[in-house]
């Protein structure tokens, strides 16, 4: 049975949203939060699966800047990833992709990327893991301190919505210049779904979202944002204060805004979303065992157009590679590519020449970040080559800091 595949119109976004709730298992979103999302997405580039007048899939692609290890490259950006329990497991995702990838190398976007809900989907369209996350689940404040923090000479402040939309996004970017795996944030994002008002409901018993910011003379460098979830255990304050966003453009900054929130009082425990792999903060703390994190895969990316692709990044140390790519999903990405690369930049062209390893786009995808290494994948049977040139792949590959993708979209 055919599914026919096209974007949405405005009218129909009730109903594919309404979709899209029953394929994650939630409630359906209010006309307002649809409202808000319609203000900053790109509906043509919605994807809808439809069973005569019914949406039984759903898909969207943002259209993203994508930081790379010293660069950035446009990428298209997989979300809204639902088919209805009705029509599972007929074919309907994998004509999704279908769309979607062919769309993407249509319009010149070198790579596409995701979160996923489940680690054993996106494999077989040709995603590689290309970032992990890690959740701070929690730190006990009150059994640990910052031991080695850099002083600062500035202050931190709480502020408003209006003072965040006009001061965080320069820190983003900023952040974003350095940050492999970060996306860029449009004005519309900041306003309809970062910054949005009304705040997105806080999870149960937490409090909305408080803006921080840390200033020198005048000058934004860093931005907090947390909640916090009132508490107490038998009379003594045991409250926990959870971070949605900790984003530092200088040491002193990082330093300062968590400082900030080992400060506030009647708090036991501490968490974060999503923290970078290479979090210095592990590294500041007293009693570091008093931190317990858990990493997971977050940023997967697909290769669409390989010389294109490892051309928008630069490269550790010098050195050239010939790759022999297989790619069963989309066949005009496979082939043999030699990468001239170096500090400066690189030239990525096909080549007839002998391969120094081999592997398919998905191993090529979750090496691009830097976030991966080629040596655990060549000892998992997924790189062949010599054990010489998986360490020059790993030399060139290699980058800090690790990419980080701060936000689930
Ligand atoms: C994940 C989901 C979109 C898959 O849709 P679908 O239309 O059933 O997928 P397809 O029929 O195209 O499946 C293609 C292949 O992937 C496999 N597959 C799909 N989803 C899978 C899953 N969750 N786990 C393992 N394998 C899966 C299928 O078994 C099939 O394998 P085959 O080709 O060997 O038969 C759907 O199950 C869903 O909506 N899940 C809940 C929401 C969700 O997790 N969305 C993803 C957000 S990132």
């Amino acid at each position: 049975m055919d599914y026919p595949i096209r974007p949405i119109t405005a009218e129909e976004a009730p109903a594919f949203f309404e979709s899209n709730a029953i394929g994650f298992g939630h409630d359906p979103r209010p006309a307002e939060s649809i409202a808000s999302t319609l203000k900053y997405a790109d509906l043509s580039r919605s994807i809808s699966a439809w069973d005569e007048s019914q949406v039984v899939g759903t898909a969207g692609t943002w259209t993203f800047d994508m930081s790379t290890p010293g660069g950035s490259v446009p990428c298209g950006g997989l979300t809204w990833v639902t088919v209805l329990p009705s029509h599972r497991r007929r074919g309907i995702l994998t004509a999704m992709m279908r769309y979607q990838l062919d769309q993407v190398r249509d319009r010149g976007e070198p790579i596409a990327a995701l979160w996923a809900s489940e680690s054993q989907i996106y494999g077989r369209f040709g995603y590689g893991m290309a970032a992990e996350g890690v959740e701070l689940m929690s730190i006990n404040r009150t059994r640990t301190e910052l031991r080695h923090a850099p002083s600062f000479s500035g202050r931190t402040r709480y502020v408003d919505r209006a003072t965040a939309l006009a001061t965080f996004p320069a820190v983003w970017e900023a952040v974003r210049q350095q940050r492999p795996g970060m996306h860029n944030r449009t004005p519309g994002w900041w306003e309809n779904r970062s910054l949005r008002d009304p705040q997105w409901p806080p999870p149960p018993g937490f409090s909305s979202l408080l803006n921080v910011q840390y200033e020198e003379d005048g000058k934004v460098l860093g931005y907090l944002r947390y909640r916090v979830k009132e508490e107490d255990s038998n009379g003594w304050a045991a409250s926990t204060l959870r971070i949605n966003s900790l984003l530092a453009t200088t040491d002193a900054a990082y330093s300062a805004l968590w400082q900030h929130a080992f400060g506030v009082d009647l708090i036991e425990t501490i968490e974060a979303e999503w923290r970078p792999v290479d979090e210095p903060l592990y590294h500041m703390l007293a009693d570091s065992r008093r931190l317990l994190h858990r990493p997971q895969d977050t940023l997967w990316v697909r290769i669409v157009d390989v010389p294109r692709a490892l051309e928008a990044r630069r490269y550790a140390v010098a050195g050239e590679l010939v790759v022999d790519i297989t790619d069963d999903f989309c066949p005009w990405a496979a082939g043999r590519y030699r990468l001239a690369a170096g500090p400066g930049g690189a030239t990525c062209v096909p080549t007839t020449r002998e391969p120094d390893l081999a592997m398919s786009i998905n191993e090529l995808g979750a090496l691009y970040l830097g976030g991966t290494a080629a040596w655990p994948l060549a000892r998992a049977g997924r790189i062949t080559g010599s054990a010489e040139a998986v360490a020059r792949a790993d030399a060139m590959f290699a980058w800090n800091p690790k990419p980080w993708a701060p936000e689930v979209w």
